[in-house]
């Protein structure tokens, strides 16, 4: 019988010079890993190079890659074209500290895809979200911020609340404990974080009548893609949207991770619904470090008026030409429309094939993403996927796959991209694998 022994047992049989990385590396970096989340048991497989859609390991092991860098690489791995752009822009200067046109350029065509009147750039996901939370506090003039729980939104002290908390400390399904999830942040942040479940419009209503006029914003991830892969039910980011409008709320659409994932404009245009914020990162520099906030003028105004925001590396030409390469000639709407056909054939395929081996569960899909759920219930949000997804078939699922060469995020609050790199063949791939572990999932 396939236990997860055995599965572990054949990872370590695979990867002996992984494993001797591993064992190195934690002399020099906390868990052998430069960020938490790269770290999973029994210790992580560590890469050699990478192209396209494949990669490989320090043991010559041959992968092909559908977690695409957490989700940051719709054009696969260095690109040509942006191996391009980048060497143009190596000999023409890589930080100016001054501005250059490219970057005015780049904000021009970000709102061919988004409802934004202006535009930031900055380097991470996190610093995004960061700057676009002091914002609208300054526009505002309040300070509670609405959070979704299970929604990511970076690293800062402001947002490393209720992401994954333990099911003791949660509280009532209508009123959410906030959970701040790391050491090391001042316990009194968590007083201006209001939580509230994924999919609950009634809740939000709640939390509006209780806290009228103290809440400057909602950030939420239109889809949640850090908590598996759940969408929208029932209308509910229109409700939204429709609420905040009502209260005087800003809302701001993180698409860190939906962004030129779901459609041409994101979850924006996917959904058909104008947030007053945006934030961006990921896909936006295709694997070079570049992100963006940004929306209505008269909030990113307030950046002329009375609030900072700065950065040494913030906008440095070097990602910002490779961006502008990576918005005009790769994230076009024909190669995006190539890639989520890819995806259709991929859930589909592997629809077919959970009715086929008869293993209980579905496939969400949107867009380039999907991910597959292992459980007899209906998921709709953060409670139901903790408390309902089979952990122990994750974990069958998650170590057949990567023993046979089909790379996932070893985590199941993560889904799966399909780039415009990947092949009718690597999808082939993936199907063939999933239906030679299938059996082990019933
Ligand atoms: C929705 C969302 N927002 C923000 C972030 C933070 O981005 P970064 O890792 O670039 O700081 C992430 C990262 O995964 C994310 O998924």
């Amino acid at each position: 019988m396939t236990t997860i022994e055995s599965l572990k047992q054949e990872f370590v049989k695979r990867t002996p010079q992984s494993r001797k990385c591993y064992e190195q590396a934690k002399e020099h970096l906390p868990l052998g890993v430069s960020s938490n989340l790269q770290f999973y048991e029994p210790y992580p497989i560590y890469w050699d190079h990478a192209e396209g859609s494949h990669f490989w390991d320090v043991d010559g092991n041959e992968f092909t890659d559908f977690n695409c860098a957490f989700g940051a690489l719709m054009a696969g791995h260095s690109h040509p074209k942006l191996v391009e752009a980048a060497k143009e822009q190596l000999v023409r200067g890589t930080l100016y500290c001054a501005p250059s046109y490219l970057t005015a350029m780049c904000a021009e065509e970000l709102k061919k895809r988004y409802p934004l009147d202006l535009v930031r750039f900055t380097n991470t996901g996190t610093e995004a979200t960061m700057h676009s939370i002091r914002l609208v506090r300054a526009y505002t003039g309040k300070n509670k911020i609405v959070k979704i729980e299970g929604c990511y939104h970076g690293m800062h002290d402001y947002m490393l609340h209720s992401i994954f908390p333990h099911l003791g400390e949660i509280g009532p399904d209508w009123a959410p404990t906030t959970v701040t999830q790391s050491k090391g942040i001042p316990l009194y942040i968590k007083d201006d974080i209001l939580v509230v479940q994924y999919n609950d419009i009634d809740a939000m209503k709640d939390v509006f009548e209780k806290h009228t006029g103290e809440i400057a914003a909602v950030i939420i991830e239109p889809v949640m893609m850090n908590c598996a892969f759940i969408p929208p039910r029932d209308n509910y980011l229109k409700k939204v949207r429709k609420l905040t409008e009502k209260h005087n709320v800003v809302l701001i659409f993180d698409e860190v991770k939906t962004g030129f994932k779901l459609a041409y404009g994101g979850a924006c245009e996917y959904f058909d619904i104008k947030p007053d914020l945006v934030t961006l990162a990921k896909c936006l520099g295709n694997g070079f470090s570049l992100a963006a906030f940004g929306g209505k003028r008269e909030i990113l105004e307030r950046l002329e008026i009375d609030v900072l925001h700065g950065g040494t590396y913030g906008g440095n030409p070097f990602t910002i030409n490779i961006a502008l390469h990576s918005l005009k000639e790769l994230m076009t709407k024909e190669n995006l429309e190539k890639a989520f056909k890819l995806e259709e054939k991929l859930a589909k395929g592997l629809d077919d094939l959970m009715k086929k081996h008869n293993i209980q569960g579905f496939i969400n899909s949107i867009g380039a993403c999907g991910m597959i759920f292992l459980s007899e219930h209906d998921i709709y949000d953060y409670r139901t996927c903790t408390k309902y997804y089979d952990k122990e078939k994750f974990l069958k699922f998650w170590f057949g796959m990567v023993n046979n060469g089909i790379w996932l995020a070893p985590r199941i609050d993560e889904h799966w991209t399909v780039s415009i790199v990947h092949s009718d063949k690597d999808i082939d791939k993936f199907l063939e694998v999933f239906d030679k572990i299938a059996p082990t999932l019933v």
